[in-house]
């Protein structure tokens, strides 16, 4: 499951190569029409850069204006951990905190990822096994998954292909008595190709169930 994973980089990496299912289909490129990549928690002013993909991470403060920034005890991380885990920001007030996203072209494809890395931000070990930390994430306003954090290292990706509905999307996190929510990252990808998840369409998305995990091939790029 999606949920328990603790992934070395090189294999985050890879997963993240095949994230981009049919890479070629996908401009991995800055400043493109419909890339957002947005490092949650991260200073106003900075930026940081993957340089395994050369995504830059913005922060994210012109998406959203509540929560609290944190950073990961550098004890959680390795040289190896994505980039964009290192900050995150957290919820404590309120029950539902949404990141606006705009600039989206209604009708169009795209896919939305998100990172959860919880690394004891706020030291109070809210990650275990005998006690998940436990929040939900909603697009606008449709259910999109449950987070179920058992571990403090583990790295969290939720992905959904969707056909945006308007010019903006919503993404929310919404409480639901265990824990407070947080989050690592979040990226949104143009799927700039009609033949790509024909099976999506205005009234049906494609939430990853499982992770991709590459069982075969060693690191670097797979196309
Ligand atoms: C990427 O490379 C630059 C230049 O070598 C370096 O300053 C930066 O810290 C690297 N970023 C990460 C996340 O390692
Ligand atoms: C959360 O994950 C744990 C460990 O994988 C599992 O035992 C538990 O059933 C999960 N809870 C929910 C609500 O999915
Ligand atoms: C979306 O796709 C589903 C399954 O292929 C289909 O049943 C449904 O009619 C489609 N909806 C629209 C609005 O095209």
């Amino acid at each position: 499951m999606a949920q328990c994973l603790r992934l070395p980089r090189e294999t985050m990496g890879i997963l993240i190569q095949i994230g981009f299912l049919a890479a070629a289909a996908f401009r991995v490129v800055n400043g493109q029409k419909g890339f957002v990549s947005i490092d949650c928690g991260m200073d106003a002013g900075g930026s940081i850069t993957d340089n395994i993909t050369g995504i830059v991470y913005q922060p994210d403060t012109q998406f959203i204006d509540t929560g609290i920034n944190y950073e990961i005890p550098k004890s959680y991380l390795t040289p190896y951990s994505l980039p964009q885990l290192g900050t995150l920001r957290s919820f404590p007030d309120g029950v539902r905190n949404c990141y606006t996203i705009n600039q989206v072209n209604q009708g169009e494809k795209y896919l939305i990822r998100a990172f959860f890395m919880y690394g004891n931000y706020d030291g109070q070990d809210s990650a275990s096994i005998g006690s998940p930390l436990q929040f939900d994430l909603h697009l606008g306003v449709n259910y999109w998954r449950t987070l179920n954090i058992t571990d403090p290292f583990s790295v969290n990706p939720v992905e959904i292909i969707t056909v945006a509905k308007d010019d903006y999307f919503s993404v929310c996190l919404v409480k639901t008595g265990s824990g407070t929510p947080f989050i690592s990252s979040l990226e949104l990808r143009l799927i700039d190709s009609v033949d790509l998840y024909t099976d999506v369409n205005q009234s049906n998305s494609l939430v990853s169930a499982f992770a991709r995990v590459n069982f075969g091939g060693g690191p670097g790029l797979i196309r």
